[in-house]
This record gives C-alpha cells, structure tokens and sequence, in this order.
C-alpha cells in the first residue's frame, strides 16, 4: 500500500459502503487518503493495536479498472480473476457489470445474480438454444471459442450435462442446484428459469429421438411440472413489504429423468409454510394471493355461490371486507392483477388435469376460510371462569 495507491475505504456514512481513495500520505500510525470523485474529501484510518500485523482498518487495494478490450473479451465474468478478491472488489465488479445490464457474473463454479427489477431480453428461446449449443459442444470437448457469457442457463446446462455424464466412477449421479438468497433477491424467478431450462432439456434431447412419441410425452410432462408453480405460488405467496411476490415457505423440487435424459416427473417438497399468515399480516402486506384472486375474479354465479355479497359490506371492497385479507388493506399486485391472476391459477389447475370437481372444491374451501375469519369470540363466565 503505497502513497497513490488506489484502495476502498470502508465508509459508514456515505450511501456506498466503500469509497474509492487515492493514498496521498502514509505513516507508520496513519493513513490519509482522498477520495477519487472528490479530492477535497479526505480519509483517515489509523493503524490497529496489534503489534504482529501492520494493517489499517476498513482499506483494502483496489483492482486496476478493466479497459473497454478487456471487458468485451470478458475478462470481468469470473470474479475469481480478479487480483484482489475482497467485499469491495466484489461490489464493485457486480454493480460495474449490472450498469452494462450483465446480472450474472460467476465466481469459480458459483453463479451471483442481481435481481434486475424489469424483464431483460435474457431468456428468449433463441439464447435458451444457444445455451444449449455450447454446453453440448464443451460436453463432447468442442468447445473452441471463448464460453458465452455468465448466465442462469449455464448453470442448469452443466447440472443436466454432469447428470448424463458417467465420468470416471462410470456411474451417472444426481445433481443439485442451490439457489439462496435474501427476500426479493431473484430465487424464485431463478428457479422457474432453471426449471424450464431443464425441462426443455429433458423434453426434447439429444437422444430422445430415439424413443418413438418422446417428443409428445416430453413436451405434456415438462408442461405439468412447470404448471405446478402458479399453484404453489397461488397458495403459498403473499405480498410483503419488499416482495409482491413473497414465498412463505421452503420448497425442494426433484426433477426425475430417464438415463437416456427424458424429463419423466417431479416431486416437490414444501416446508415451513407461513400458518400464521392466514390470520395475520402487517400493514401494507396481504395474505395469500389465492384469497385475492377468488374475491376479485369471481364471476357473479361464483360470488352468489361462495356468499359473496357486494352490496353487504358497507361500501367495502371486499377484500377489505374480510377480516382475513384487509387486514394490509388489501393492496393491488404491481405485475398483474388479482382477476387475471386467478385466471392464471385456475389455468394451471386445468393443465394440471384437476377436475372442474376438485377446483370448484379448492375455492369452496378458500371461501369457507374466509367466512371462518368473520367469526368473533366474546367471553362469557361459565362458574367463575373465563370461557369463549
Ligand atoms: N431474473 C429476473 N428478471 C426480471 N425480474 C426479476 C428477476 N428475478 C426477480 N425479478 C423480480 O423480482 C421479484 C422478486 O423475485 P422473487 O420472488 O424471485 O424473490 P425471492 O428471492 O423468491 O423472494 P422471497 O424470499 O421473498 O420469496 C419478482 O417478482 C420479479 O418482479
Ligand atoms: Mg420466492
């Protein structure tokens, strides 16, 4: 750490974690740096007690920048590349990235994404091949120009290509893809583009040619397993504060496929669903869509059969009628509305091969919930002790 040396300084004040500074004086006990969009802002870090180690607190070397070249080439998609590899050198060569609209950006085998808030053109079928393509050719050792960039679909490639591949145990092995992060980071979004990945993968590969009507059963099961999410999300999503789209429970999905690589089902395991939800939720937040989307969308006979009754409310939308829903009050979705979103739902169901019997039974019972919500307890004395 040399006087001119450009380094971050970890700045608790500023809107941006890390500064970047320009060493303009360095002692043995300190260290003074000018912040580099602003020379009249200087730093100060002291150097720490211990006696061992020479450091200053909060200030790590900055990596040079990356000319134009360089990064048309590349050379920023694997963190791992990077000089010095430290939080701030990480910040900055995601949030540089994400400026050029690139939210994947890999480091080693690990993938980061950045939640991009708005629909890039990132999953046209036309990548979703091209994808396809390279990780085809770098499965057979084909591969000759430099890899495509950083994407979701890579990840899924390499998973489904390291399931169909026996390596040296010359066994073939299941394979799992992690996808964490905070609430709103992307996770289910991630998922569903994993998901259709793999199950295009599975629904029409290379070797399903060679199964007469693999194509057709392919496509009709790959169709269920993605029909499976609106209804998921339906019962187990509410709006939160920071996600309109919040799940509120854990989910593990196999998805099975055949040795020769055809999608043949999933499975999927929901956990620690959010009970309490149903009959609580703050300010601004909603309960589960599905409770929405039956009172927004219902049709009049649907409205007169679960006992709906607009004109019953005192001049309340329903939702913010029942106790159950308007508790937030009842906010409208940003993406779709509620009418559309049952729609949607009831749609899956269908695709799902769910009688008209059992949906009509589903959304009866998502009324029948409702109604129990309008149920009011008041105390009565029963010999001298409290009872509802
Ligand atoms: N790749 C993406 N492209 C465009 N928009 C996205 C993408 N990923 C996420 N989003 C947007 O961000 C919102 C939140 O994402 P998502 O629901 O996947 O978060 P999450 O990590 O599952 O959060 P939670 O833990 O609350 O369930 C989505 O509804 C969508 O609007
Ligand atoms: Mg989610």
């Amino acid at each position: 750490m040399e006087t001119g040396a450009r380094v971050w300084i970890s700045d608790s004040e500023s809107e941006d974690a890390w500064l970047l500074c320009e060493i303009a004086k360095k002692t043995d006990s300190e260290l003074v740096a000018t912040h580099v969009d602003d020379s009249s802002r200087s730093i100060t870090r002291n150097r720490t007690a211990d006696t061992s180690i020479v450091k200053y607190q909060g200030v790590e070397l900055a990596n040079a920048p990356l000319s134009e070249e360089e990064k048309k080439e590349g050379r920023d998609d694997d963190l791992i590349t990077l000089p010095h590899l430290h939080e701030p050198a990480i910040l900055h060569a995601v949030n540089e990235r994400f400026m050029l609209g690139k939210i994947y950006t890999w480091t080693g085998p690990v993938l980061i994404a950045v939640n991009p808030f708005q629909r890039l053109p990132l999953y046209t079928r036309e990548l979703l091949q091209a994808y396809r393509q390279e990780g085809l050719l770098r499965s057979q050792g084909l591969l000759q120009k430099a890899p495509m960039g950083p994407h979701i679909y890579s990840i899924a490639d390499r998973s489904y290509r390291q399931m169909m591949s026996t390596g040296r145990s010359g066994v073939k092995k299941s394979q799992a893809i992690l996808i964490s992060g905070e609430s709103g980071a992307g996770k289910t979004e991630s998922t569903k583009i994993v998901m259709l990945y793999l199950t295009t993968l599975g629904s029409d590969n290379e070797h399903a040619h060679a199964h007469e009507n693999a194509g057709a059963a392919g496509t009709d099961t790959m169709e269920r397993v993605l029909q499976s999410n609106p209804i998921l999300e339906a019962f187990g999503n509410a709006r939160t504060l920071r996600n309109d789209n919040s799940s509120r429970f854990g989910k593990f999905i196999e998805l099975g496929f055949s040795r020769a690589g055809m999608l043949l089902g999933a499975r999927v395991d929901t956990y620690l669903l959010e009970k309490v939800r149903l009959g609580f939720h703050a300010s601004g937040e909603r309960n589960y869509h599905i409770f929405y989307q039956l009172l927004r969308g219902a049709t009049p006979e649907q409205q007169q059969k679960f006992h709906f009754y607009e004109g019953h409310t005192g001049g309340l939308e329903l939702c913010n009628y029942f106790h159950y829903t308007g508790q937030g009050g009842a906010p409208h979705l940003r993406e779709f509305t509620d009418e559309e979103g049952l729609a949607y739902t009831i749609k899956a169901m269908k695709r799902m091969a769910w009688s008209e019997d059992k949906v009509d039974t589903v959304l009866k019972l998502i009324a029948g919930l409702l109604h129990l919500g309008q149920m009011t307890f008041s105390t009565v004395d029963v010999n001298g002790e409290e009872a509802a």
